[in-house]
């Protein structure tokens, strides 16, 4: 099996299969350093860490994570606790780097000496249609051919594996927002002991964390704006005017890393075109409101992983028939939340004055309203990692 992208769908993907037996090949366009010095996302799942710990990568994890059992969420110059453990039994979060992850990954596979090859050039997939798939691609200045039995397709929104399906068998749905997010890591300890989503007049912010000595925050900014625009003491002034609430001081610092991201609400349907699976990023993005991009790519290669095994051990097709619509399920619960989250916090450059007042309108009844804060709470968590009951794709998510 050929594994195309080392981010961390690709990688956990490897390391699944690797610990059953399974021989892959990761097949990564960028270098090492630039794979895992990529900032992006820092919230785990309760799913998720399970899933790290099973696959043998949550040593690091379990001693330098923090678990979160809360966050805020702040309007109107007040600060309002979400007790999310509390509300779901005793589920949290762990606020872990995904460049973390990435570093563990690459270094249990690299301990195993599975082919991981970085910085090939000119990568692209053929023969699907007639099911004899070949990547061919440049490594080291060669040209190679790799002739597999299945390809995982875990090389990101802007990847090549995707554009292989057939538009007529290829449904896309999608929304892009009117806003972006710049975010900025920082050399100080974070001035919340949780996470802090605000909503105001003038945007969006979030107050995040790395440890215990960086904080990583994020404000909304126009689609067009360049980070040219915004020089540091204008970020923290935007920052301290969103996140203010009554007796909180925001504490700044050295900015280390700051960057701009878009954000886009995209579906791609079937995630299975013959041997090629779609995985993560490549088949779906969310808007990163509701911490979900990075947990949607590992409970996909969850499931795909499970799906192989069983194939290789009773021969059963079943997983792999049905690996799409599984997926698809979580990844269609995941859209809904990001975009709610988005649309709550956000504000619509475009918007008016009713549409405020329907936000405001609803962060008040979330946080009021027990059973407001659970539906927000049991998403942000994260649900388990398939439905219950007979039919996966209509069963309940809870028992
Ligand atoms: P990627 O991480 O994009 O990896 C794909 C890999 O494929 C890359 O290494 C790429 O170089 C490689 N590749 C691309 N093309 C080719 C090719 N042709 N050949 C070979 N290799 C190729 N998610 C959360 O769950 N929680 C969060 O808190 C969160 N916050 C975020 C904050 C920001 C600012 C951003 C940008 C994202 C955030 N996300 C979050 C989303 C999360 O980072 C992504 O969903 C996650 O990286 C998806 O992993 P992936 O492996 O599917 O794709
Ligand atoms: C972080 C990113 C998110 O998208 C989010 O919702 C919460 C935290 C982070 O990078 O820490």
């Amino acid at each position: 099996m050929a594994i195309v992208g080392a981010g961390p769908a690709g990688l956990l993907l490897g390391q699944l299969l690797a610990r059953e037996g399974i021989d892959t090949v990761i097949l990564e366009a960028r270098s090492r350093e630039h794979v895992e010095g990529r900032i992006r996302a820092g919230v785990l799942e309760q799913g998720t860490i399970d899933v790290l710990r099973e696959a043998g990568v949550g040593e690091r994890m379990d001693r330098e994570g923090l678990v979160h059992g809360g966050i805020y969420l702040c309007f109107d110059g007040a600060r309002h606790h979400i007790p999310m453990s509390e509300l779901t039994g005793g589920r949290a979060v762990m606020i872990y780097g995904q460049t973390e992850v990435v570093k563990d990954l690459v270094a249990a596979r690299l301990a195993m000496d599975a082919p991981l090859r970085f910085e090939c050039a000119e990568v692209s997939l053929d023969g699907l249609n007639r099911d004899e798939p070949v990547l061919r691609y440049t490594y080291q200045g060669e040209p190679h051919e790799l002739t597999c039995d299945l390809v995982a397709g875990c090389d990101g929104f802007h990847g090549v594996c995707r554009t292989c399906i057939p538009d007529d068998v290829l449904g896309v749905w999608q929304r892009d927002y009117p806003f972006a997010w710049l975010g900025i890591l920082a050399q100080v300890a974070p001035s919340t002991d949780e996470l802090i989503y605000a909503h105001s007049e003038r945007g969006f912010a979030l107050h995040s964390m790395r440890s215990p000595t960086i904080s990583r925050l994020y404000i909304q900014v126009g689609t067009e704006e360049k980070i040219g625009d915004w020089p540091d003491e204008r970020i923290w002034d935007e920052l301290h005017a969103r996140l203010a609430s009554e007796d909180w001081e925001l504490t700044e610092g050295p900015v280390l890393e700051k960057s701009i991201t878009p954000m886009r609400s995209f579906v791609a349907e079937p995630m299975r075109f013959r041997s090629l699976l779609l995985a993560g990023d490549a088949a779906h993005i969310v808007p990163p409101t509701g911490a979900k991009g990075l947990n949607l790519a590992v409970a996909d290669v969850t499931v795909l992983a499970r799906a192989l095994v069983d194939r290789l051990q009773s021969g059963s097709e079943t997983g792999l028939r049905e690996y799409s619509d599984r997926c698809l399920g979580r990844v269609w619960r995941a859209q809904h939340f990001s975009w709610w989250m988005t649309t709550m916090l956000h504000t619509d450059p475009d918007g008016d004055a009713y549409g405020l007042a329907l936000q405001r309108s609803q962060l008040e009844y979330v946080a009021s309203s027990r059973a407001a804060a659970t539906s927000l709470a049991e998403n942000y968590v994260g649900l388990p990692l398939e439905r219950t009951g007979a039919s996966h794709a209509g069963g309940p998510w809870l028992s």
